[in-house]
């Protein structure tokens, strides 16, 4: 009885104590309490205990509660920090009560979406954490009574897309995680409102659009996650709004391409993470505008080209990965390439493609202390090629086929100063006898020849023409010969498939050498460039300088001259036009010279751009045969075209009337012009006059000379001339005289000597015409010597300041005068002493006599015995000039 008193008095005092407990907001039995904060993780609860009212912060996680626990918090007034990690909720709980509610952790739990109406006005909730859900959609205006939101996590979702303006009321958010969702596209303005936002980490998404615009608005944004998405290229259009962004992380998209220019206006950027994508080249402008980069990682790419100037902006960057791409020749042929960054320390080029090491590579990497070449089967590596690295001290060198000849050497003391060795475990593998040995074990001796490759002839720059082939050839020895393969590269990338022929010789001296031609058939302008040959063996690798190849295409003419003929005073064109590459030059030339009378006389004129060329008031001086050359370093073609003049037939002298004395003689002028040049016919008493023993032509027969002059000899002489354009005819009187005795002495003179000399200005030539005429009847046999008094000549005045030349001694070459342009000078002169008719004068239109027409005439009219040559000699030197003659023949001089 008392025992059931006591059982009974007991379970009194214990409901006493849980109802006191419970007014008394004691914690609950199955939770731990501290303060203000009641931890019932892990009770495996379905619904929650009654929790005291002064719970600041409740932790339910890992529990099996569900989310119509909403009754059970709505006394809890002073909830601040709620945690449901790992419970069933299969939608966020009713929380409009807790206005004082700061952190909710929702993670781990069943929600798929988010909607409206979970948070009262002004909800106070500073950190939501929903990550590890399976919220798939979160519906317009959700969110917008977290107008205090801080701290936004929904990563590990299934968020395929946001809707727009879903962000518009979170000004105060400064974290938002989206990582490991499924988002696609990334809309303009998606985050339109959040000013406050410092960092966004969309990870793991698959994000492969990102509109322009799409980070619009983030003025403070510091951190930018996009890692593991499917993004294919950068550019400006999405970075607009990323002003402040330090960090950018993009590693493991699919990005191929950065657009120039995308970094203009994220300037203040200090680490960017482009590891793991598929970039090829680097060139200069692929950074532009990142002056203030401190970290770039460029690792697992597919880089082997990068340009002189990729970095060259870089002044700041400290930390440069590189590893795992495929550059070889950047360090192994340019001089320099990162030169600018001069505060790099820690630079990896790990696994790479890299043989050997130019000794300008690393050249101004003042700064730099870690340089990791590790996973690159480096041969050799040129002196001086870490000298300009003087803080260097980890350097990563763990190549088995290092090429320990001579040329090596130096690296043994280097290292032995310079570095700390444990970073270099590379090893020798030729010559054989230090196979396998550490480089850093090395002694300095028993080194010789190199069996790397020697490029013994590089190939040369040269034009190649359009449409043909080109070749260019690279030849290579090396000793002891090791097989080589040559790699011909293009403008500093590989070619693909190019046709090369190989072979080895062996050179006079015994010498192996292996020479590879890279032939281009049928060259195009894609063809020009900068060509070089790479030659490896298996002790290394060794670059040829760089031949360009221009491409030029020969000249074609696409307008050629015509010939043409036209009428004095016309304008002539002549067309001319060519293309090639680069475009020929066009040049004319008349009858193969550069004497145009047409350009002297200010009458030419050549139009480039309308490649044409005018001669107007055209002249028969401008007849010729007119080339257009076109030329450009592929060849010249010519185009040639004749100009033909045209004149009516015209006397340029009227005839005179004449008179001669029996015996004497009488000389006839019909100097006519035109082009054609007239034919000329003379007539007497309208019958055409023959040559007979006293009828002679010359001068083209513009001359008619009757010597012996007899009375039938009068009458009416015409001159008619004629050309294509027509016939004109010019008429003169002969009167015939009684004879005069001539004074001569009959004893000495066996004869007369009949000296006409005429100088007839025919345009702007003068021909000379000397006659000699030997009248002796009954010719003796002797050769007649001349008596010196009938030679007696008088001074021929001369009109021109031109001194003249001698005439030249070839007394057959043809007359031609150059015209000084005086033509109204007009002087006469005739010879005395010599029974010579008045017209038979010297008229010097113009200047300059060079030389004379023949003299066959009097050849003709000389026994075969007496054939002299006559000279004309000018002494110029007198003032005026005087003029003589002589004439050889045989041994005799005759003047
Ligand atoms: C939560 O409550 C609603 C309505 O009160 C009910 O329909 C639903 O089945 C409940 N959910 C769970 C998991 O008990
Ligand atoms: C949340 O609770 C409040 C008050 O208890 C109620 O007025 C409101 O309708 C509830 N909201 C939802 C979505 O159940
Ligand atoms: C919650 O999601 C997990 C994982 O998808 C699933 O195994 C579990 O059955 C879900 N629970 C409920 C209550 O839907
Ligand atoms: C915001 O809160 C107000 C008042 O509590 C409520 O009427 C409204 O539905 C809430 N809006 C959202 C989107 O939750
Ligand atoms: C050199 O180092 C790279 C990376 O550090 C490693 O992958 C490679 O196996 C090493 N090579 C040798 C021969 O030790
Ligand atoms: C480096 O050399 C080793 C051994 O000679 C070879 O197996 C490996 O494929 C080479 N690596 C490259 C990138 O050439
Ligand atoms: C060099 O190459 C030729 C042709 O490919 C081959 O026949 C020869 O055996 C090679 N020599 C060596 C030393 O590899
Ligand atoms: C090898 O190539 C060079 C250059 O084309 C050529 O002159 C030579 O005749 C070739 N030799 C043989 C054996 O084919
Ligand atoms: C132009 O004239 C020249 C010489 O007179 C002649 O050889 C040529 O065939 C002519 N050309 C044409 C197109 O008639």
């Amino acid at each position: 009885m008392g025992e059931m008193h006591l059982l009974l008095f007991v379970t009194i005092i214990l409901l006493i104590r849980l109802s006191y407990q419970t007014e008394n907001d004691e914690c609950p039995h199955k939770c731990d309490c501290l303060e203000k904060y009641v931890d019932c993780t892990r009770k495996n609860l379905q619904s929650v205990p009654k929790i005291p009212m002064w719970v600041e912060t409740l932790d339910l996680s890992y529990n099996k509660l569900n989310e119509n626990i909403t009754q059970s918090f709505e006394r809890l007034t002073n909830l601040k920090v709620l945690k449901l990690e790992k419970n069933r909720l299969l939608a966020i709980p009713n929380l409009t009560q807790q206005s004082h509610l700061q952190e909710v952790t929702l993670s781990r739990n069943n929600i798929t979406t988010i909607d409206a109406d979970h948070f009262s006005a002004n909800c106070s909730i500073k950190v939501l954490n929903i990550n590890s859900n399976q919220i798939q959609r979160i519906n317009e205006g959700a969110l917008n009574n977290l107008t205090n939101l801080s701290i936004l996590k929904l990563n590990k979702n299934e968020i395929r897309s946001l809707p727009n303006h879903l962000f518009m009321f979170q000004a105060a958010l400064r974290t938002l995680e989206l990582n490991h969702n499924k988002l696609h596209v990334i809309n303009g303005l998606l985050f339109q409102g959040l000013q406050s936002l410092t960092t966004l980490k969309m990870r793991f998404n698959s994000i492969d659009n990102i509109m322009d615009g799409a980070f619009f608005g983030f003025k403070s944004m510091n951190l930018l996650q996009l890692d593991h998405n499917r993004i294919r290229s950068i550019s400006k259009g999405w970075m607009y709004g990323l002003e402040s962004l330090i960090t950018l992380s993009l590693s493991n998209n699919l990005v191929a391409q950065i657009d120039v220019g995308s970094w203009e206006l994220c300037t203040n950027l200090e680490v960017l993470d482009l590891s793991h994508n598929y970039l090829t080249e680097i060139e200069g402008r692929t950074f532009q505008h990142l002056i203030n980069l401190r970290t770039l990682n460029l690792s697992g790419n597919n880089i082997s080209s990068i340009s002189q100037e990729a970095f060259s902006h870089m002044v700041r960057l400290q930390t440069l990965h590189l590893n795992n791409n495929k550059i070889s020749w950047t360090v192994e042929d340019m001089s320099g390439p990162f030169s600018k960054l001069q505060n790099l320390v820690h630079f990896s080029l790990a696994a790479n493609h890299i043989k050997s090491i130019h000794a300008r590579a690393f050249e101004g990497l003042n700064n730099l202390v870690e340089l990791n070449l590790a996973g690159n089967n480096i041969t050799s590596i040129q002196q001086h090629a870490f000298a300009s690295m003087t803080k260097l001290k980890k350097l990563h060198l763990n190549s088995t086929s290092l090429l320990c000849d001579c040329n090596l050497l130096w690296i043994v003391k280097w290292i032995r100063d310079k570095a700390e060795q444990r970073y270099i475990t590379a090893t020798c593998a030729y010559p054989s006898e230090v196979h396998g040995v550490s480089i850093t074990k090395l002694k300095e001796e028993n080194c010789g020849d190199s069996p790397k490759p020697k490029i013994v002839e590089n190939p040369k720059t040269h034009l190649a023409i359009k449409g043909r082939s080109a070749n260019l050839l690279c030849s290579a020895t090396s000793n002891p010969f090791n097989n080589m393969t040559f790699l011909w590269r293009k403008n500093n990338g590989n070619m693909s498939n190019p046709v090369v022929y190989e072979n080895i010789t062996i050179t006079t001296m015994g010498q192996p050498r292996a020479t590879s031609v890279l032939t281009i058939p049928n060259v195009s302008h894609a063809d020009s460039g900068k060509y070089q040959c790479v030659v490896t063996n298996n002790f290394g690798t060794t670059y040829s300088s760089k031949a360009k190849i221009n491409i030029v295409t020969f000249p074609r003419f696409i307008k050629t001259p015509t010939n043409v003929t036209v009428k004095t005073g016309e304008t002539v064109t002549l067309n001319c036009a060519a293309t090639g590459d680069p475009p020929p030059e066009i040049s004319w030339k008349k009858d193969g010279g550069n004497d145009f009378p047409a350009a002297r006389e200010r009458r030419m004129n050549v139009m480039p751009t309308d490649h044409l060329f005018f001669i107007v008031n055209a002249k028969t001086t401008d007849m010729g045969i007119y080339s257009c050359a076109a030329k450009n370093p592929a060849g010249t073609i010519i185009a040639n075209a004749t100009l033909t003049v045209l004149e009516e037939p015209s006397f340029i002298r009227v005839m005179e009337n004449k008179e001669v004395t029996i015996g004497g003689s009488v000389v006839f002028q019909c100097m006519s012009s035109g082009s054609p040049k007239p034919v000329l016919k003379w007539l007497k008493d309208g019958a055409t006059i023959i040559a007979t023993e006293r009828h002679y032509f010359t001068a083209d027969d513009q001359l008619l000379i009757i010597v012996g002059a007899e009375s039938k000899d009068a009458g009416t002489y015409e001159c008619e001339i004629t050309n294509e354009l027509g016939t004109k005819k010019a008429m003169t009187e002969l009167s015939v005289l009684p004879p005069v005795a001539i004074l001569v002495n009959e004893k000495d003179m066996t004869g007369i000597i009949i000296i006409t000399v005429v100088c007839c200005a025919v345009g702007t030539s003068i021909i000379w015409v000397v006659i000699i005429y030997h009248t002796r009847r009954r010719m003796a046999n002797a050769v007649p010597t001349f008596p010196a008094e009938t030679m007696k000549m008088t001074q021929i005045v001369h009109s021109d300041s031109d001194s003249p030349q001698m005439f030249p001694d070839n007394i057959s070459e043809r007359s031609s005068c150059k015209d000084s342009g005086t033509g109204d000078s007009a002087k006469q002169t005739s010879f005395d002493g010599v029974p010579t008719d008045r017209s038979d004068q010297v008229h010097f239109e113009s200047a300059v006599c060079r030389s004379y027409s023949p003299v066959q005439e009097a050849h003709t009219l000389l026994p075969s015995s007496f054939k002299p040559t006559i000279q004309v000699c000018v002494n110029t030197s007198a003032s005026p000039p005087t003029y003589s003659f002589s004439s050889h023949s045989g041994n005799n001089k005759l003047c």
